[in-house]
């Protein structure tokens, strides 16, 4: 873990090297880098690099509208930017913005075009009104930002009102900074992204895996993997789907789909590595359930989409 304590931080990203100038003396916890921004953007680029892995969703940045809470001086927005994330609004508190604006102009000529920057206090009304004009994002981003657990109503809510109410998503490099405000954290969250992921250790980077940091997906609703549905289609889903019906004993689910929409009977299989563990027939609507864990299929005619929980 490159985490240091000196006055610049390097983070190279998408064969650039970004810089952060940062003041540990400082008042204001923003002016200092902390390590799971880091985790999140080398987490972000191993995901690109790597289309196979999971959470590609999340990571496909072409035209996706996205904005961070509590930037500090800038290494998640920044390093994403540098990954592609381009219509990105960072936004912190007035105190912060000026070594923020110092870390943008640093690192603007590795970027391939400039965030905005907004100031913004979570609890303020008028702030997240003019942000989230004329739409709200595709994707919120934040890191280390859960701390003081009196601003977690006011941060949870921010970002329940600046992802978009139907597909917004929220990327959280994540560190307990207090006990406190992690309960309060996760006892809110659900009632505004009810799909909690956590990022398996094996995806992300080695050398960035602080061990107490995590990255987490908040989604409005569960992921869908739609298919086509075409006699004979057979189709892997991410290991991490697996991991999430049975931690250790299914390491691959592969979908079959024996027959056609069209025909009167459409099968579909689950198979794990001990076999089907999942059998649905146009008459079944039932998803399987592992202690808390789920997959559920949605038909129409066309296309099936498997949702996970
Ligand atoms: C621990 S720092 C993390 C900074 C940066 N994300 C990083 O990882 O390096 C927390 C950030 O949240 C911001 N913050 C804290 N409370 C806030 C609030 N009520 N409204 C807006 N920003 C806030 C702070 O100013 C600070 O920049």
């Amino acid at each position: 873990m490159r985490f240091t304590a000196s006055p610049v931080v390097e983070l190279p990203v998408g064969g650039a090297v970004l810089t952060f100038e940062q003041d540990n003396d400082s008042f204001e916890v923003g002016t200092s880098v902390w390590p799971s921004s880091l985790v999140l953007v080398k987490f972000a680029e191993r995901c690109l690099r790597d289309p196979a892995l999971p959470f590609a969703d999340v990571l496909r940045f072409p035209g996706t509208r996205a904005v961070e809470l509590g930037s500090g001086c800038g290494p998640a927005g920044l390093g994403l930017s540098r990954l592609g994330l381009a219509d990105l609004v960072l936004t912190d508190i007035a105190a912060v913005l000026p070594a923020l604006r110092r870390n943008l102009r640093r690192n603007r000529r590795h970027l391939p075009r400039a965030p905005r920057l907004a100031q913004l206090h979570w609890n303020c009304p008028a702030h997240l009104a003019s942000i989230a004009s004329p739409r709200r994002f595709d994707l919120v981003v934040a890191a280390d930002v859960v701390y003081v657990p009196e601003s977690v109503p006011h941060l949870v809510a921010a970002m329940d009102a600046l992802a978009d109410a139907d597909r917004g998503v929220v990327l959280l490099g994540y560190q307990v900074r207090s006990p406190e405000a992690h309960q309060a954290f996760w006892d809110a969250v659900p009632a505004a992204f009810p799909v909690i992921e956590k990022i398996p250790r094996e995806h992300l980077d080695p050398d960035y895996a602080y061990e107490e940091s995590d990255v987490f997906v908040l989604r409005r609703r569960p992921r869908q993997f739609p298919l086509h549905l075409q006699p004979g289609l057979s189709r892997s889903f991410p290991n991490s789907a697996s991991r999430r019906l049975n931690q250790s004993k299914v390491r691959l689910i592969s979908l079959a789909i024996l027959s056609s929409a069209s025909k009167s009977l459409a099968l579909l299989f689950v198979f794990a590595n001990r076999g089907p563990i999942f059998r649905s027939s146009r008459r079944s609507k039932a998803g399987i359930q592992n202690g808390k864990e789920k997959v559920r299929f949605v038909r129409s005619r066309a296309q099936v989409s498997v949702e996970v929980f």
